[in-house]
């Protein structure tokens, strides 16, 4: 059985599927392990590496694809990487089937079993699988620090010779994994932090972090979590008292951190034009959900937007950012999934097609798309 790792050739991809620590455990298993030269080296891990680890390292991805049983990625594939690949083939990566449907069909018309890591079931048993969050834990911290370093002032209160500095007042929108982290690290760096979200569940985590919660509660938010855990969209009531309670935080504030998002659907709009012009100059707004159509009003993917002097920051990829830890947690995540999957003692792929960690993330399956959300009559 071989497992390949090509190069990610995706815009502003920084990150790779397998660490040497992975390919290490990936051997382990009896699975021999191809990873494309160059793979890993925005992640500053390099062929060598790998290759101390038992990988041999191929000089494309056409050679690295083309007998692979396993195929593992950051981002779903290219149409031409889907072309080098074998009928029967596995596939695990970041798929985004709701922005990218044609990727999904072309691995069922090319017979690639696919499962998407994002649609990993939020269980116990899956939690170290889950990409998800990994992924918005590292760009939670990130996104405080791409705060700070646009940020004109310092983050905590500062009493010196020369007079007094006020702490920096972070408001984060979204208290799930990203939040949460953001919540921390603002906290950390000695700011005084407040969140909001629309699952009553967060209050409990947000004030065990030192931050305050601030929420419009009402029987809707009671049905606001999924049984997944996660959030659903909210009635245009909630969202008009909702924008009331933010507007009269937000001017307050000098960092907003963004990270409200709905699977499947375009992220909140949480920020209005002018609840950003209402911001002092200064002000900075991050949005972490820019590239599902942003919290924020201006947002801009790739770009830093100045509105009256509140600089809009709206970067890609942020969990790319830190390459070298995003990858290695990612690597594990796919480690962790393919691991029960493979018999000991044969070394082969062995599916339970039943499991639900199987039947949660699988898209395709021996050419056709089997996943509830998309397969004929499910809803997309
Ligand atoms: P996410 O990335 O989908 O959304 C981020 C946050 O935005 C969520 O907390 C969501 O409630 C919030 N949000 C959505 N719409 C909003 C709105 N209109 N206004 C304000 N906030 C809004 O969610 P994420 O971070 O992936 O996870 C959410 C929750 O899932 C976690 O807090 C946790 O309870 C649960 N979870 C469970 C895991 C498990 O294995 N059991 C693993 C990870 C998370």
């Amino acid at each position: 059985m071989k497992v390949a790792i090509p190069k990610e050739r995706r815009e502003h991809e920084t990150r790779v599927a397998a660490s040497p620590e992975t390919v290490t455990k990936l051997k382990a298993l009896g699975l021999d392990v191809v990873v494309e030269a160059g793979a890993g080296d925005q992640a500053r891990m390099l062929d060598a590496d790998y290759q101390e680890a038992g990988a041999t390292i191929a000089a494309s991805a056409m050679d690295a694809l083309k007998d692979a049983d396993i195929v593992f990625k950051v981002q779903r594939p290219l149409p031409e990487e889907i072309g080098y690949m074998k009928r029967g083939a596995m596939l695990a990566a970041i798929l985004s089937p709701y922005n990218d449907p044609d990727a999904m069909k072309a691995c069922a018309d090319a017979g690639v079993n696919a499962f998407a890591m994002e649609f990993m079931p939020r269980i116990t048993r899956a939690q170290s699988m889950d990409v998800l969050s990994s992924q918005s834990n590292l760009a939670g911290y990130k996104a405080v620090l791409d705060a700070a370093n646009v940020y004109g002032r310092a983050f905590p209160m500062m009493m010196t010779a020369a007079g007094s500095i006020a702490p920096a007042r972070v408001m984060v929108m979204g208290a799930g994994v990203a939040g949460l982290q953001a919540i921390a690290t603002a906290k950390r760096l000695g700011a005084i932090v407040s969140a909001t979200d629309v699952r009553p569940a967060a209050k409990e985590q947000v004030e065990s972090l030192g931050g305050t919660f601030v929420m419009v509660e009402s029987d809707e938010t009671k049905e606001a979590e999924t049984s997944g855990g996660y959030a659903k969209e909210m009635s245009d009531e909630y969202k008009q008292k909702q924008a009331a309670l933010i507007a009269d935080t937000i001017k307050k504030q000098d960092i907003v951190i963004c990270t409200a998002l709905i699977p499947g659907k375009p992220a909140p709009k949480l920020i209005s034009e002018e609840m950003v012009k209402s911001m002092k100059p200064g002000s900075v707004i991050i949005d972490l959900a820019v590239e599902q159509g942003g919290n924020c009003a201006f947002a801009k993917l790739g770009d830093i937007v100045d509105v009256d002097g509140v600089s809009i920051v709206g970067h890609h990829n942020v969990p790319g950012r830190l390459p070298a830890d995003a990858s290695a947690l990612y690597a594990k995540n796919l480690l962790n999934f393919i691991t029960p999957l493979i018999n000991a003692e044969s070394g082969a792929l062995e599916i339970d097609w039943e499991d639900e960690i199987i039947t949660g993330t699988c898209l395709t399956k021996d050419g056709a798309i089997v996943h509830p959300n998309f397969a004929e009559g499910g809803q997309s």
